[in-house]
């Protein structure tokens, strides 16, 4: 078996190895990588009600995890249901910075999660049905991950465009990914599933096809925005 410090190493390489390859793709997703500041007012504001939409539809995969998790590995079951039950409810938190960027809540309610958003929550529903509950935890990771890694100069370009009061709640999820060790405690999840040179290849193939699916979310956010401005 795998230690969580080779699991880590193994496939933040590897999820370094597959963003680079988004990372190019288009103008929302340079900014979002690389170059915070081309960000506009309307994509970060989009980018915030998507974190609402997503993070309510991942509930129910959080669920079946969790559920599966309980049944075959009851030793990391209390560590996985304590981390995916407060990520649950961090629509809130956006919510919040929502309302502080003008947007009502009653309008987010409204809004659609885009296709890309809704073809991610598919795919990794199937591959609960292949894998267990393996994809949802590597969802996580890839969060966690990129939160680490990316969430700060989001966070201030939003507060330049907006104000304190409208990154409060980002900022405080990002906190607690930091001070609960979030991206930590979903790789040591990670290393009791990913028992067998099989279970980390498919750990490989679903890090690969999550990315997909946000690189074609960070195009559809880029359509969104050249269809406001036209
Ligand atoms: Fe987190």
């Amino acid at each position: 078996m795998l230690s969580t410090e080779q699991i880590d190493h193994f496939l933040s390489l590897n999820l370094g190895e597959q963003v680079s390859r988004i990372r190019d793709a288009s103008e929302t997703s340079i900014g979002f990588a690389v170059d915070p500041g081309r960000l506009s007012r309307s994509v970060l504001a989009r980018h915030a009600a998507e974190h609402v939409l997503r993070i309510r539809r991942f509930r129910q995969l959080d669920a079946a995890a969790t559920k599966l998790i309980e049944q075959h590995h009851p030793e990391i079951a209390t560590p996985w249901s304590r981390y995916a039950r407060s990520e649950a409810v961090h629509d809130r938190y956006f919510l919040r910075d929502l309302e502080a960027m003008g947007i009502a809540r009653e309008h987010v309610e409204q809004l659609q999660p885009f296709q890309a958003t809704e073809a991610l929550i598919s795919y990794i529903r199937h591959a609960i049905g292949e894998f267990g509950p393996l994809p949802v935890v590597v969802y996580s990771f890839w969060a966690e991950k990129n939160s680490d890694e990316g969430s700060a100069p989001i966070i201030a370009r939003g507060r330049s465009l907006f104000g304190d009061d409208a990154v409060r709640g980002a900022s405080a999820h990002r906190a607690l990914d930091e001070n609960l060790n979030h991206a930590e405690a979903v790789t040591e999840v990670l290393a009791v599933l990913i028992d067998s040179p099989d279970k980390l290849l498919a750990a490989v193939e679903i890090l690969g096809g999550i990315t997909k699916f946000i690189g074609l979310y960070f195009d559809e956010l880029g359509e969104f925005e050249n269809a406001r401005l036209q």
